[in-house]
């Protein structure tokens, strides 16, 4: 799974802002604990302090990726313009807060967000967004991606081989004949062309 984490404004100072409210560890010293523990995802990181930076970055990767969690951090209490960017795109959001905002301040205890979000998870820390990320396994708005562009051409083929009676492996076998290629530039095999057919049938 694609998942990109994208943190908000004064997210750069983890570790060194309000340790006893955020912690005594850096986003980025985190950010290598998560790649590991799920290296077999492939995780991104990007963090801004500006609201429009943030927008834009949902745009890019909102229509490909599986997942998007999101610490907007003062932006949750006041963007409409996130809100709307989060209902703009495909890909899931999963709101994320560090503290407990309802323990806080009232002034914290609204966002704008959360209406446009799959989800929100606060106040467990930076295990937070282990949760966050775990949250997107089988989850099925996750897959709803439409196949892309390259994947088109050949699931078309491998549809009409299938309902013609063709097993995977002779659909695979086929699929390599034409010079057909997966999306990754690679041959076909059984299982991906198996996880081609499963894929658009969810
Ligand atoms: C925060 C909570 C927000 O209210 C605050 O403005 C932040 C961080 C959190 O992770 O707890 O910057 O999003």
């Amino acid at each position: 799974m694609k998942i990109l984490i994208l943190n908000g404004p004064n997210l750069n100072l983890l570790g060194r802002r309000e340790p006893s409210m955020y912690g005594n560890r850096s986003f980025d010293e985190y950010f290598q604990v998560l790649k590991k523990r799920y290296a077999k995802h492939d995780l991104e990181y990007f963090q801004s302090n500006s609201e429009g930076e943030i927008i834009s970055k949902i745009h890019q990767v909102g229509f490909d990726y599986d997942g998007i969690v999101l610490n907007a951090g003062a932006y949750t209490h006041t963007s409409i313009a996130i809100a709307d960017a989060i209902r703009a795109v495909r890909t899931p959001v999963v709101e994320l807060h560090i503290s407990n905002v309802y323990a806080r301040e009232e002034y914290r205890h609204r966002s704008m967000i959360a209406p446009a979000c799959r989800g929100c998870i606060c106040g467990f820390g930076l295990k937070g967004y282990d949760l966050a990320i775990e949250s997107f396994w089988g989850d099925p708005s996750a897959s709803k991606k439409p196949l892309g562009e390259k994947w088109q051409k050949a699931f078309g083929i491998a549809e009409e081989l299938r309902a013609g009676g063709d097993n995977l492996a002779v659909i695979a076998e086929k699929l390599n004949r034409m010079e057909v290629k997966t999306p990754r530039g690679k041959a076909w095999t059984v299982q991906t062309v198996g996880r081609m057919l499963q894929k658009k049938k969810n």
